[in-house]
């Protein structure tokens, strides 16, 4: 079975990302990878309203280094000159773009950190041995840089008496189904009796989530239980700091911290080890294979003396910096559907608005968060996925945030609802009260609903 699936597009949206992606990868997002030949500036991406085109990677208005015949420099950070940089106008804010009122040097930080996340990594580079991408926009494309995508990855792994086993030593739970050399592609062992997929999730407004205090999550544990909901937070060890933290990324809160998922991707779905994990990936456990096919000294990803960051620091800092998804039209379904939203008890999971604390970055600092989550962990019945992870029981998924909801289609952890519809009543365990509500929804209350989770 292959890790890595792709689903049809269902929306509009993503139709229109992969024109944007496919117009910023042509227009040079990759240039250090893939040197071409100079030429004039390529025209503007087709446009369909009267919008300014999307803020251009700074290497497109450079000319690509002279050929050589020799292999290019894998970063050219040291060549990065100041592009003329954007601010971000809080009332255009669009998919991808950064937060509105960063500095020139947060803007700055913005941008490197998109190079690197678009960047076509190579063997050379420390790309592999066994990886399921070889970058990270390739999962993370739609309606934009920074989105998610239909790209679907597998995990596994044993369940036996009610007792969840990753199968590391056989190199579960994540599966790597792509090799350097074709070979050592990793199989779903025999032992597996638990085999799911995981859909990509958007990273706009990351930064946002990251800033909201553990109390804060803490604190959503405590609310009145009703309609049978509990909500746990997930108490997790952060790597990059060594804290231990309240969990709040990933379909099972696995993560505190942007730099700590950062330095996960890199190694699990590109094969680049880095400090937090210097360590590769043997293919299904098989070390001898591992040193056969191993040729870069670990850790791959290494940092830069003159800036002091590596690959997983930049790609965090674009994370970081990526705007939240821009509400869309209030029509008067869309504020009706608000009220049954919150009617039906949808906001006792999906909690509509959290704040962050103080932070050093000023559009990160005390500022509203309209998630649409409480970030915690639910018992969810038949829809859990089997597999432990973190903190997380076999049960237990993190309430996603719903924000960007019109750009993410298919939805749910592995993909497999087309209609918000769909993901509505696979919801089980603690939401199934609500969601018993929902179905004697009117046809018209349904649609009234519906559109207001399309516009947030
Ligand atoms: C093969 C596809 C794939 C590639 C390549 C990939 N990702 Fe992801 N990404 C995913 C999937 C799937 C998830 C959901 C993971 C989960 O929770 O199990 C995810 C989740 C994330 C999240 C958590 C967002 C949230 O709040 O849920 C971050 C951060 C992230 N990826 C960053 C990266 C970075 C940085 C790279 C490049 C180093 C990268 N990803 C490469 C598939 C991919
Ligand atoms: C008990 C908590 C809880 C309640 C109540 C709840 N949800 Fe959810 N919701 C979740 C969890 C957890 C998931 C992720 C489940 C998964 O994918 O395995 C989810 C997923 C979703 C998704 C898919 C999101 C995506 O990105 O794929 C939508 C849409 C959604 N919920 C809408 C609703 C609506 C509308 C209601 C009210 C009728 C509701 N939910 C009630 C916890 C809840």
């Amino acid at each position: 079975m292959a890790s890595v699936t792709t689903k049809p597009n269902t929306t509009m949206k993503a139709t229109l990302g992969s024109l944007i992606l496919a117009a910023a990868l042509s227009a040079g997002g990759n240039a250090s990878a893939q040197p071409a030949p100079p030429a004039p500036v390529p025209p503007p991406p087709p446009q369909n309203n009267q919008q300014p085109p999307p803020p251009q990677n700074n290497q497109n208005n450079q000319p690509p280094p002279p050929q050589t015949g020799k292999a290019p420099p894998k970063r050219p950070h040291d060549q990065h000159t100041p592009p003329p940089f954007q601010q971000t106008n809080p009332q255009t804010v669009r998919p991808g773009d950064a937060l509105p009122g960063l500095t020139p040097d947060q803007l700055a930080a913005f941008m490197d950190g998109k190079d690197d996340f678009v960047q076509r990594e190579t063997p050379a580079g420390g790309l592999g041995p066994i990886f399921n991408r070889d970058s990270c926009v390739a999962c993370h494309s739609q309606p934009a840089i920074g989105g998610s995508s239909n790209v679907n990855v597998t995990r596994f792994g044993k369940s036996l008496n009610g007792i969840f086993d990753p199968l590391e030593a056989l190199g579960g739970s994540l599966l790597q189904d792509n090799s350097i050399l074709g070979h050592g592609i990793e199989l779903i062992p025999t032992e597996a009796n638990i085999v799911t997929l995981r859909q990509s999730t958007p990273l706009f407004g990351l930064g946002l989530i990251e800033a909201i205090p553990d109390a804060t999550i803490l604190n959503n544990v405590k609310k009145v239980k009703i309609d049978g909901i509990q909500g746990r937070a997930a108490i997790i060890q952060d790597i990059s700091s060594g804290q231990t933290r309240v969990g709040r990324f990933g379909w099972k809160a696995q993560q505190a911290v942007i730099l700590s998922f950062a330095a996960d991707a890199y190694v699990n779905e590109m094969g680049i080890t880095n400090r937090f994990f210097p360590t590769e990936n043997a293919p299904n456990g098989n070390t001898a294979l591992l040193a056969q096919l191993d040729k870069v000294a670990d850790p791959e990803d290494v940092v830069d003396p003159k800036s002091g960051k590596a690959d997983i620091d930049r790609a965090a800092d674009f994370m970081r910096l990526l705007a939240p998804p821009p509400r869309g039209p209030i029509t008067t379904s869309v504020t009706t559907g608000s009220a049954l939203f919150q009617q039906v008890g949808c906001v006792n999971c999906h909690t509509p608005q959290m704040t962050t604390g103080t932070n050093k970055i000023e559009a990160l600092n005390l500022k509203s968060v309209n998630l649409y989550s409480d970030l915690l962990l639910h018992d969810m019945g038949t829809l859990g996925d089997g597999i432990a992870q973190g903190n997380a029981g076999v049960r237990e998924m993190k309430t996603p945030p719903l924000w960007g909801l019109r750009g993410s289609a298919p939805y749910l952890h592995n993909g497999r609802a087309l209609t918000v519809d769909d993901a509505i009543k696979a919801h089980d365990g603690e939401a199934k009260i609500t969601r018993d509500r929902y179905l004697l929804f009117t046809a018209q209350q349904k649609q009234q609903l519906l559109d207001f989770l399309m516009s947030l």
